[in-house]
C-alpha cells in the first residue's frame, strides 16, 4: 500500500540533489544562481522532480443531505439518495403530477432505482408538494 515515497525520503533525496549541484558550481568558480531551496514548508507542499504536493481543504456546496420533512419523506429518501442529492431532485425545473411520475419510472427503468410500482404515488405526491422551484422560474 505504497502510495507516495515519505516526507523523509524526499527530503534527503532533495537536501543530497542540492549538494550535488552545489559542489558542481563551486568546483567551476561558476555564478550560476542557486537551485530553488527545496519547498517543504507546513501547507507550502513538497516539490520533487517537477511535481508538487500540496494539501488542500475543500469547501463543499450547502447541499441538502436528506430531503426535508413532509408525508413520506421517508420513503423518498430511502428510495431517491443513492445516487444524487435531495436538492437536485427538488431543485429541477417545476413538474406536473405526471411528469414527476415520469421521471420516477424513468428512474426505475434507466437507472435500476430499487422503486416498487406501489410506491410512486406516494414518491409523486411528496416531490409535487416540496418541489422547491417556483412556477414561473427557469432553472439553472
Ligand atoms: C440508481 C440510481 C438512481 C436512483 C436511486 C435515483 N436516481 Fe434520479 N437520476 C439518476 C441518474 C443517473 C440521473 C441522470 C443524471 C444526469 O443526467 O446527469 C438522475 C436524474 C434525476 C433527475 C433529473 C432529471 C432527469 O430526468 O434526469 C431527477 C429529478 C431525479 N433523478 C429524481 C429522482 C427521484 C425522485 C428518485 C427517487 C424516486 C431518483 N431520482 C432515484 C439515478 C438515480
Amino acid at each position: 500500500m505504497r502510495r507516495a515515497p515519505s516526507l523523509a525520503a524526499i527530503v534527503v533525496v532533495l537536501i543530497g540533489a542540492s549538494l550535488l549541484v552545489l559542489i558542481a558550481i563551486s568546483s567551476r568558480g561558476h555564478h550560476a544562481p542557486p537551485p530553488p531551496a527545496p519547498a517543504v514548508a507546513e501547507n507550502a507542499g513538497i516539490s520533487a522532480g517537477g511535481v508538487t504536493l500540496t494539501s488542500t481543504s475543500v469547501e463543499l456546496p450547502d447541499d441538502a443531505a436528506t430531503f426535508p420533512a413532509g408525508p413520506n419523506v421517508d420513503l423518498v429518501n430511502q428510495r431517491c439518495l443513492s445516487c444524487h442529492s435531495a436538492s437536485m431532485v427538488l431543485t429541477q425545473p417545476r413538474l406536473k403530477p405526471e411528469q414527476w411520475t415520469a421521471i420516477i419510472e424513468k428512474m426505475r427503468d434507466a437507472y435500476r432505482a430499487p422503486i416498487g410500482d406501489g410506491e410512486i404515488p406516494a414518491i409523486t405526491d411528496y416531490l409535487v408538494a416540496r418541489q422547491q422551484t417556483p412556477p414561473a422560474a427557469t432553472a439553472r
